[in-house]
């Protein structure tokens, strides 16, 4: 029986490799398309603003009306959101800089992700560096996007769950080790945190809603833009405080 579900998983897989949908970023103008002014009380601090799944997140944020706080190692990449947002410069592994990113923010949210070269440890040390600050400053709330690779206590994979899981190790190791860092890390605080557990992300926007469990993932994929959407969401929302969900879409 076990072996059947293995070979079931394998099968799944191979599939969802075939069937790997864009991860390329938005481009300027279809993040700066649905720009709104500033109507939200609540000040978002953004890390990874200019990756493939902060674009998402950055355009539903501004089209929401959201105020915010955009850390950049390049701020070129923002002027098209010139007045729009607060571009600071710096590397998220220095604390002064993320100190100064969270200045007057409410909520934090990081779609850090680690490019070439980047250090094992960057995701554990950038959610440090976020965590004393946040301490620092007095604010509660943070939203991290992970991978459905990092194990927790409530998990309860069915072969969805577990396929995306060997995937996670096989392609991404040093990630998921990182990442299961991060969440123990967090999970010994007592802000309030939300690991936001994805498998693969698309670029894709749908138009569908992400659907959650603190499980199993039933799905394969992410859509970016139903992932921005549900972290926005999480921001006035207590459901995940503290736990680390997985999102997955049930449209491509
Ligand atoms: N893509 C997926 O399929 C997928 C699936 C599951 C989970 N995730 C998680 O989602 C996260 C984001 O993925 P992505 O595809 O959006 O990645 P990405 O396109 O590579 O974006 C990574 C972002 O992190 C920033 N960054 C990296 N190191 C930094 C540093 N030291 N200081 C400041 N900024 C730094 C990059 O800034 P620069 O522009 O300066 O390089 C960029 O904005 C990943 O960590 C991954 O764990 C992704």
């Amino acid at each position: 029986m076990k072996k059947r579900l293995q070979r079931a998983a394998a099968f799944l897989l191979i599939l969802q490799l075939l069937a790997c949908s864009s991860q390329q970023k938005l481009a300027p103008e279809q993040i700066a398309s649905g720009l709104a002014p500033v109507s939200q009380p609540t000040t978002i601090a953004l890390l990874g603003g200019t990756g493939m799944v902060g674009g998402h997140i950055l355009q539903r944020a501004i089209a929401r009306g959201y105020p915010l706080r955009v850390l950049s190692r390049s701020p070129e990449k923002l002027d098209y959101l010139n007045n729009r947002i607060t571009v600071v410069v710096g590397d998220a592994r220095d604390p002064q800089v993320i100190n100064t990113l969270l200045r007057g923010s409410d909520v934090v949210i990081s779609a850090i992700g680690p490019g070439a070269n980047a250090p094992a440890d960057l995701t554990t040390s950038v959610s440090r560096n976020v965590v004393a600050a946040m301490h620092d400053q007095g604010i509660q709330r943070y939203l991290v996007v992970s991978g459905a690779g990092v194990v927790t206590p409530q998990d309860r994979r069915n072969v969805v769950g577990w396929a995306t899981r060997q995937l996670a190790r096989l392609r991404y190791p040093t990630l998921l080790r990182d990442r299961q860092k991060e969440y123990s890390l967090l999970a010994a605080t007592g802000i309030d945190w939300t690991v936001v557990r994805c498998p693969l992300i698309g670029s894709g926007f749908a138009g569908g809603k992400a659907r959650s469990s603190l499980q199993t993932p039933a799905r394969f994929s992410l859509n970016a833009g139903e992932l921005a959407d549900f972290l926005l969401d999480q921001v006035a929302d207590p459901t995940y405080i503290q736990q680390a969900p997985f999102v997955y879409s049930v449209s491509r």
